[in-house]
């Protein structure tokens, strides 16, 4: 970078007060508009974090040593820096503004640590789960698009821990994949399988984001839940899981990833489905109809949202390819 070219004004004198405007203007020949636009934000309100706490330099030390923690413990299987978004809530946060769904749609939620990429493709009705201590289920799922057209030959993951709450990679000795695959929805946007009933489980906190919980008197633990991710060209992609009804922490969860309409009861297969699907009347059942966003449908919600929600903030613009642009509607 040429210096003569640099046009920023001098900063003399730097105070309190004129401190933020400073930084904004130093970082302001940045040539990335979007990434310009979001530090110009994130230093507004950082500055603005410490100026309203009147943060000590003794806290602020902590704080980056603590941060420093987070990055110590990060490797190829342990995310901390996630763990820490997920539990702050920064994760669903982030999520439901990126994926904003309309009402007659399945809801997003955190995506957690444990999704892999090496899940078997498996067939209707196969079992997803070998833990011989599980309770058996039967999954009975259909998947349309909001106007209640099946969606077919969806790429489904799905994936649960075993009956002890330990996902298969929590194993050093594990021999394969278990207790996840991929599927694909038929002609009718239906997709079963077996699996065994979720329990509830704590998130990894044996680092610094467990300690965190610890000093804010929070426990670490999830409600019983299977995750689902769908892809489909022209869908936005659907991050989601389904949560037992009545588990002790539904109210209470570590991430903060239960919405009740991802809130499900299990039930007993009866008849009709003990019948069709080859398992006994008494045979636990889960049954739930997902419905996936067009990618049309979600942009222009996203454009909608974020009027309402800078309007909220009493800032006259809107959020417009990602960057801000009067609001004169
Ligand atoms: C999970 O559900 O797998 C999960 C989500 C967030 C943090 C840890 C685990
Ligand atoms: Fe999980």
């Amino acid at each position: 970078m040429d210096p003569s070219q640099v046009k920023i004004p001098p900063m003399k004198d730097l105070t309190v007060d004129n401190i933020t405007e400073n930084v904004i203007r130093m970082n302001s020949l940045c040539e990335d508009e979007r990434m310009k636009y979001v530090l110009e934000r994130l230093i507004l309100h950082l500055h603005d974090f410490a100026r309203e706490t009147r943060l000590s330099s003794k806290e602020w030390m902590t704080g980056l040593q603590f941060l420093t923690e987070v990055g110590k413990i990060c490797s190829d299987v342990r995310q901390e820096f996630i763990l820490l978004s997920d539990i702050l809530g920064l994760s669903i946060l982030v999520d439901s503004i990126d994926h904003p769904k309309p009402p007659n749609s399945t809801e997003g939620t955190v995506l957690g640590p444990f999704h892999t990429h090496e899940a078997q493709e498996m067939s209707p009705g196969d079992p997803i789960s070998h833990d011989p201590k599980g309770q058996p289920l039967l999954v009975v799922c259909t998947l349309k698009d909001t106007q209640g057209r099946p969606i077919e030959n969806a790429k489904i993951d799905i994936w649960e821990t075993d009956s002890t709450g330990h996902y298969d990679v929590q194993y050093a000795d594990r021999e394969g994949p278990d207790g996840r695959c991929v599927m694909r929805s038929d002609k009718d946007g239906v997709f079963w399988f077996k699996a065994i009933t979720p329990v509830p489980y704590p998130i990894p906190h044996d680092g610094p984001v467990g300690k965190l919980l610890k000093v804010l008197r929070r426990h670490p633990f999830r409600p019983s839940h299977m995750h689902f991710m769908f892809q489909k060209e022209g869908f936005d992609h659907l991050i989601t899981a389904l949560y037992l009804r009545n588990d002790p922490y539904e109210t209470s969860d570590a991430v903060f990833g239960v919405k009740d309409s991802l809130v499900v009861d299990q039930g007993k297969a009866g008849p009709e489905y003990a019948e069709k699907y080859n398992v006994s009347e008494d045979h636990a059942l889960l049954t739930y109809d997902f419905v996936l966003v067009s990618d049309a449908e979600t942009s222009a919600l996203r454009e909608r949202n974020s009027k309402v929600a800078l309007d909220n903030l009493g800032r006259k613009v809107k959020i417009v390819n990602g960057l801000p642009v009067p609001d004169l509607d």
